[in-house]
């Protein structure tokens, strides 16, 4: 982690970030400024663009911590502001939006273009433009909204400033950048450093799961309830073959031993899969009926390691003969796969696996007389974007049944 300090729309803000974090999932995660949209991570689209010490810049890539000091203007730091508020009733009246989704970056864009150049040919201002696309409104709206707002505010003898007061143009950043200590820049060193200290293969694994200094990247809280009583969920819980089963894509290499299992998950989001192979270790209070199961693994074909903590506690739940387990999860992605890491897509993805997992579980405990022998199989590959539309069908399905009726 590296500790950080910018002024984020006039405000003095301070954290401790990993040094790979971009600047836009800075401020979308961490100051909820989600005004700023992701499109490409390439540095192409423009739809994350913003101002960095006044001038517009790619905030997917734009390292957050290189912009030590630096005044940052996101879309909604501009409410107030005399150009943005004349674009957007311009790009309003000029149809100049549709979706909305490039727009934050245009706005940002079309007020540089407005701010600098005094009398611009549409072809200027095309070229201007050209490093936000749009692929909704066709461009032409968008183009006449900046003429509009250009024309106005020169016949208000309103003068454009020669390079908008830059004292360079280029690529951009904060000018203050020189002075992040080499802890706290990202170097070209700081990736082979994290991939060294990844898990290698699942016998090496077994060694960082020791690292009493390990932290996790990203921790988020979960919670189910399921309709049996707590003894029986808790006995349940001490079977880790029979846990993992409930797992949608994870199989064990072999039985446990002394709380510790090799084993594998396999998960699909959307076009991109990986086969995690890693270990576990497993332990658990009978007293407090709290566990923890620490893991790591890696993906072979991406490269990718992965290493997390769950902390659990099973309790009573609100209504008779039920049990809440509470989830604390922790986890660290590092590798290709990490820019899946976004806390937004790993919740949702947690909370499908999760819901998976709490079906699975009650199919086995109402099987328990058959030792699960009768529960439904478990997924071999957990694919969140086939469980995604199975829901978007069910909710379909369920909305039509209340409007019409019947089955
Ligand atoms: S998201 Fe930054 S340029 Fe596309
Ligand atoms: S309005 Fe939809 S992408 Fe531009």
């Amino acid at each position: 982690m590296s500790s950080f300090s910018i002024n984020v729309n006039g405000k003095a803000v301070s954290a401790d970030i990993q040094p790979r974090t971009h600047l836009a999932d800075f401020l979308r995660e961490k100051l909820n400024l989600t005004g700023t949209h992701i499109g490409c991570e390439h540095g192409v689209c423009g739809a994350c663009t913003l101002l960095v010490d006044g001038v517009p810049t790619r905030s997917c890539i734009t390292f957050a911590v290189a912009c030590q000091q630096a005044e940052v203007t996101t879309i909604e730091g501009l409410d107030d502001d005399d150009i943005a508020r004349e674009l957007r009733a311009a790009f309003t009246k000029e149809h100049g939006l549709q979706c909305g989704y490039c727009t934050p970056g245009m706005i940002v864009s079309a007020r540089d273009v407005v701010l600098r150049m005094d009398d611009p040919s549409e072809r200027d201002i095309r070229v201007a433009m050209s490093g936000n696309l749009c692929r909704c409104t066709g461009y032409v709206g968008i183009v006449r909204a900046i003429q509009q707002v250009v024309r106005d505010r020169r016949g208000r003898g309103l003068a454009a400033i020669p390079n908008g007061n830059r004292t360079r143009l280029g690529p951009s950043g904060s000018g203050n950048a020189a002075a992040v200590s080499a802890a706290a820049a990202p170097t070209p060193v700081a990736r082979p450093a994290r991939q060294a200290s990844a898990v290698q293969a699942p016998a090496a694994a077994g060694a960082t799961l020791k690292d009493p200094n390990w932290k996790p990247q990203t921790t988020f809280e979960q919670s189910f309830t399921v309709e049996h009583p707590v003894d029986e969920v808790w006995e349940f819980f001490s079977n880790i073959g029979a846990v993992a089963a409930c797992l949608p894509g994870t199989s064990l290499a072999g039985e446990p031993v002394d709380g510790h299992v090799d084993g594998q998950i396999k998960i699909k989001v959307g076009p991109i899969s990986a086969e995690f192979q890693g270990v576990a270790d497993v332990s658990r209070d009978d007293a407090t009926r709290t566990g923890t199961i620490v893991g790591a693994g890696k993906d072979k074909r991406s490269n990718s390691s992965t290493r997390g903590l769950i902390s659990y506690a099973v309790k009573p739940g609100a209504g008779p003969g039920q049990t809440k387990v509470d989830l604390n999860i922790g986890f660290t992605l590092t590798g290709a796969l990490a820019q899946f890491s976004r806390s937004g897509l790993v919740q949702d993805v947690a909370s499908r696996i999760i819901a998976v997992f709490v079906q699975n579980l009650e199919a086995r405990l109402a099987h328990k007389g058959d030792g699960g022998a009768g529960a439904p199989p478990t997924m071999k590959e957990f694919d969140a974007g086939a469980l995604m539309r199975t829901m978007a069908v069910d909710y379909v399905k369920r909305a039509f049944r209340k409007v019409f009726g019947g089955g």
